[in-house]
C-alpha cells in the first residue's frame, strides 16, 4: 500500500514487534497519550472494561520480565502497560472483555508507533501460572483478568513494513 500517503495507513503497515530497546524513559507526554489511544478503543455496548497498570520503575519491569517466559525484553524496555479486563463489569463485559481488551491493546501499539516508539504484545491470558505471577507482582485485585502486557520504548532495531493480503486468507462473496 505505498502508494497511499496516508498516515494512519502508514501506522498501521509501519507497525511491528519490536523486542529491542534504547534506555531513554518515554516522556510522559507520551504515556499519556498513549493511555488516551487505548481508551479509545471500541468495546461492546461501550462497556470499556479495561485497566491499565503502567509500569516505569526497573525493578517491578525486571520482576515482570522474570514472570513471562518470552517477555525477557521487559529488563531492557524503560515502559509497560499491562493490559486487564473486568469480566464483573456488566454482562456485556463478561462475554466480551477479551476482544475489547484486544481492541484498546492494537490502539496503544499503534499509537506507540506514531508516537516514533516500539512496543510488543505479550501474551499473558490464557496461561494461568503467568497471569498469576503478574497479578502478584502489580497487586492486581480478583476478578480483573490480565491480558496481556505491551513492552514499550524507543526502539533500538528496525524492521519493515507490514505489505500484501495473506495468500488464501481473502473469500469474495463466499468462501
Ligand atoms: C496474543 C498475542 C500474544 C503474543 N505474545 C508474544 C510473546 O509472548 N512474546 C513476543 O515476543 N511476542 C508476542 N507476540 C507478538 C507476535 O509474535 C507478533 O505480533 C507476530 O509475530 C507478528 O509480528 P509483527 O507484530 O511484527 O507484525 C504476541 C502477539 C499476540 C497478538
Amino acid at each position: 500500500m505505498k502508494e497511499i500517503e496516508d498516515p494512519v495507513i502508514q501506522a498501521i503497515l509501519g507497525r511491528r514487534s519490536i523486542r529491542r530497546f534504547l534506555q531513554n524513559p518515554v516522556e510522559p507526554e507520551k504515556v499519556d497519550c498513549l493511555m488516551e489511544c487505548a481508551c479509545a478503543a471500541p468495546s461492546a455496548a461501550n462497556s470499556r472494561p479495561w485497566h491499565f497498570v503502567v509500569v516505569d520503575e526497573r525493578p517491578v519491569l525486571d520482576a515482570l520480565g522474570e514472570a513471562h517466559p518470552y517477555g525477557k525484553m521487559l529488563y531492557q524496555s524503560p515502559l509497560a502497560v499491562v493490559v486487564c479486563g473486568d469480566p464483573g463489569k456488566n454482562d456485556f463485559a463478561r462475554l466480551y472483555w477479551e476482544e475489547d481488551c484486544s481492541a484498546a491493546m492494537e490502539n496503544l501499539q499503534l499509537a506507540a508507533h506514531a508516537l516514533g516508539l516500539g512496543s510488543v504484545w505479550l501474551g499473558v491470558r490464557h496461561n494461568p501460572e503467568r497471569e498469576q505471577a503478574i497479578r502478584h507482582i502489580l497487586g492486581i485485585p480478583q476478578p480483573i483478568a490480565v491480558l496481556g502486557i505491551a513492552a514499550i520504548g524507543y526502539p533500538d532495531e528496525v524492521k519493515p513494513p507490514h505489505e500484501g493480503i495473506d495468500p488464501g486468507s481473502l473469500h469474495l462473496n463466499r468462501w
